[in-house]
């Protein structure tokens, strides 16, 4: 079974991190190591009327966020790869400037020395040129800087779709490969631009 490291910060946008357990629980071939950071557990009270219980049962190990000693703190910890998602400014700052005082920054460093998948789903708008001085610095150390920005030419009509297909995406980064939202251009997926009934119109 791959390994993949879930970490959920406080940023807000909770639901990217546990819908992406949901949906690697749905896969049944992943097992998820899962870290919150302590504002997580906050922005996620604030944001849904949702168990944490539940949140924590979606992984298969759930570490604290304080747990420097915690297996996926070692680069000797084989996996596919760490989305964080959210991913607040500070989290994703430390990870630039080398901070790695906390489980989610220490994992994230380890992933990148090691030459693995990390992604990031940086959660602020709008951004100073600080935040993208150290989004350069991640891009350049082989991070893949995921802002879950939504698609629109899949028509999407609630929230679900929205999350899901920004999900789906972040997985595709570890070469998990769902089809939990449409493709463009793939049957029974959003038709190509020019095709009979594609859903991006000139105007
Ligand atoms: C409801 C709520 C929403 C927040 N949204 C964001 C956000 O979108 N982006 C961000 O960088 N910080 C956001 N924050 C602030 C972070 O939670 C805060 O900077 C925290 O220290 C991040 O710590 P962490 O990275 O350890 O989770 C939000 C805080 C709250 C309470």
């Amino acid at each position: 079974m791959k390994r993949v490291i879930i970490g959920i910060t406080g940023a807000t946008g909770t639901i990217y991190g546990w819908r992406l357990m949901e949906m690697l629980r749905e896969e049944g071939e992943t097992e998820i190591h899962l870290v919150m950071s302590a504002s997580a557990k906050l922005t996620l009270k604030m944001e849904h009327d949702i168990d944490p219980g539940y949140i924590n049962s979606l992984a298969h190990e759930v570490h604290a966020p304080g747990n420097i000693g915690a297996s996926i703190s070692s680069g000797s910890f084989s996996s596919a790869g760490m989305i964080i998602a959210p991913c607040s400014i500070k989290t994703m700052s430390n990870i630039a400037m080398g901070n790695t005082g906390d489980l989610i920054s220490r994992a994230a460093d380890v992933i990148l020395k090691e030459r693995r998948k990390l992604v990031i789903a940086i959660r602020e708008t709008p951004l100073h040129a600080g935040h993208l001085e150290n989004l350069i610095k991640l891009a350049n150390l082989g991070s893949v800087i995921f802002p879950p920005v939504p698609a629109f030419y899949n028509r999407p009509k609630t929230l679900e779709e929205i999350v899901d297909q920004s999900c789906m995406r972040m997985l595709d980064q570890l070469e998990i490969n769902l089809e939990t939202a449409p493709r463009w251009g793939e049957e029974g997926g959003v038709p190509a631009v020019g095709q009979k009934g594609a859903s991006v119109q000139s105007v």
